[in-house]
């Protein structure tokens, strides 16, 4: 956001401050601020114009500076109210030589998943991917998308609902049937140039509040499980959760492996090197499977996982 703008809605959070008083601290011409003013206006803030000036009594749902105003951590927010894909649009950034920034869309027309599969992208979701740039080799590329699906799960749980994870990255909310609903999931892609990662897009979709009619079956939202639906704030936590967590790398596993929901189960799991069937006994840096087949532990790197039931 820009940085003026950053300062005119600090100020009118802690206002009422008069259009004089904010040029002033500004060191702005008050027409900047009245054009400020008029544009956040516009952005959907709602700000009161009382005798002792200006304050901001309300905030957008959704939005850009909606999701940038309050957000703990360095991306910067490049917001559509539609898109193609939040994941297309970052990896041209990324390739542009962006870093830190987060694209975030209300909806998306061709929303992609993991095994170029679609993903449904109705308003009432959070669509966005993160292009980050860190100092790593390849290989340990995976952890990025472990950590954000411990974040989506932080943010679910802060949401109020108890989200657990699905080898590799699907955000599931148990039930007492064992047919565990998708809430979430993640998409990364990425660059690399002579053995280090260049770039990382990490593209999650939330289901934030759309009903049972705008969901693929076995999906859940978070406003079907009773937790909170506000897009704005569920973006800005998972940003939080996320840049934490890549900034402490030594946390991701540990807690993905607490928030599994795969860790002990049988489990059937499609790779490209063939099916592995057994329990699913361990996940190891940097997000392989360990699958003891009864036979042999096998290690599997990638790969599409279904939990078999116990009958099964
Ligand atoms: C999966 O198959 O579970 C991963 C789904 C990832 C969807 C997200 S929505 C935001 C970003 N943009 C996309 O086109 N895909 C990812």
């Amino acid at each position: 956001m820009q940085e003026t703008r950053r300062a005119v809605l600090s100020a009118l959070g802690e206002g009422p401050i008069t259009g004089p008083e904010l040029a002033d601290r500004l060191d702005v011409s008050r027409a900047a601020v009245w054009k400020h003013v008029e544009e956040l206006r516009s952005e959907g803030f709602d700000i009161d114009a009382g005798p002792a000036g200006y304050s901001l009594v309300g905030t957008p749902e959704y939005g850009g500076i909606a999701v940038e105003y309050g957000l703990e951590a360095p991306f910067e927010i490049e917001f559509h109210h539609e898109i193609d894909s939040t994941n297309r649009r970052a990896r041209e950034l990324a390739m542009a030589g962006a870093g830190d920034i987060a694209v975030v869309a209300a909806a998306q027309s061709s929303g992609r998943g993991r095994l170029d599969r679609d993903w449904a992208s109705p308003p009432g979701g959070v669509y966005l991917s993160v292009v980050v740039r860190p100092d790593l080799p390849l290989a340990h590329a995976p952890v990025f998308t472990m950590a954000a699906a411990v974040a989506v799960v932080r943010t679910a749980r802060e949401a109020g609902v108890d989200a657990r994870i699905k080898w590799p990255n699907d955000v599931l909310v148990p039930r007492a049937d064992d047919r565990a609903r998708k809430l979430a999931g993640v998409l990364t892609e990425m660059e690399g140039e002579a053995d280090r990662v260049a770039w990382l897009v990490v593209g999650v979709g939330i289901n934030v509040s759309q009903g049972e009619d705008r969901l693929v079956d076995g999906s859940t939202s978070l406003g079907l499980e009773g937790g909170s639906v506000e897009r704005r704030l569920i973006a800005q936590r998972f940003l939080k959760e996320f840049h934490q967590l890549r900034l402490t790398p030594n946390e991701v596993l540990p807690e993905w492996r607490d928030r599994s929901l795969t860790l002990g189960r049988q489990v059937r799991v499609e790779s490209s090197d063939g099916v592995v069937e057994g329990e699913a006994k361990e996940v190891a840096f940097p997000g392989s499977l360990l699958v003891d087949t009864g036979e042999e532990i096998v290690t599997v790197a990638a790969g599409d996982c279904e939990h078999l039931r116990p009958t099964e």
